[in-house]
């Protein structure tokens, strides 16, 4: 059986620090306010999912960078706020992931995207990344109303690309999702993209760990 490879998208296909560019126009301390806004992002899918309130990924974006001008004591307008919030959408991916997705492919895996993002933000984000037709398909979970690592997001992922969790693997720089994948019976590769990156001590390790698609194509059939 083909083994089928699933992608995370924000941080692990596509660099969210690329708002950053944008926000040092506005800003002082852009790098700071870029990841408050990447950790709240998140700290607010998680709590959706928990709370069974689900709002899709934008909206999540959306409140996360309301709250991150008031953390910082930062004044957007409305217009400015949409500006950041476009460039979310058309985010760049890291430089070595059309080389990387392009040897996986060439090597016989099944690729697809599968993220929080809502499946046309997804669309556009990986078109625009000139990255999209190299996927099988995109998987959101916005199909089923909660986000990552929901066990019911992975099983989702397995269902709609016609795998099994033997046959799977989830290929993500965060580390919630790893564990969430291989808590949910997939194999996961961590993309450890940054040096200072911590792996949560849960006692459940990635499969392997990696620090991009380069040298992720070149180990994942070892
Ligand atoms: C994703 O793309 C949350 O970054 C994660 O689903």
């Amino acid at each position: 059986m083909k083994i089928t490879l699933a992608f995370d998208v924000y941080g692990t296909l596509i660099d969210t620090n690329g708002v950053v560019a944008a926000l040092q126009k506005l800003i002082n301390d852009a790098e700071k306010f870029s990841q408050t806004w990447r950790d709240k992002q998140l700290e607010y899918s998680f709590r959706r999912g928990l709370m069974q309130n689900y709002e899709n990924f934008a909206v999540c974006t959306g409140q996360a960078l309301d709250y991150t001008c008031a953390f910082h004591k930062v004044t957007l307008s409305d217009k400015q706020k949409a500006e950041l919030l476009a460039i979310y959408r058309v985010l760049p991916a890291f430089s070595e992931v059309q080389e990387g997705l392009t040897k996986l492919k060439a090597a016989g895996f099944r690729l697809y995207a599968f993220s929080n993002g809502k499946a046309d933000a997804l669309e556009m984000l990986l078109s625009n990344a000139g990255i999209r037709d190299l996927f099988l398909g995109v998987v959101s979970v916005d199909d089923i109303k909660t986000f990552k690592p929901s066990p019911g997001t992975y099983c989702h992922f397995l269902r709609k690309a016609g795998a099994t969790g033997c046959s799977a693997w989830l290929i993500s720089s965060n580390p919630f999702d790893v564990i969430g994948a291989i808590s949910a019976g997939m194999k996961s590769a961590w993309v450890r993209r940054s040096p200072e990156a911590i792996f949560d001590p849960w006692g459940i390790d990635p499969t392997i760990t990696v620090s991009n698609l380069l040298e992720l194509a070149a180990r994942i059939s070892e």
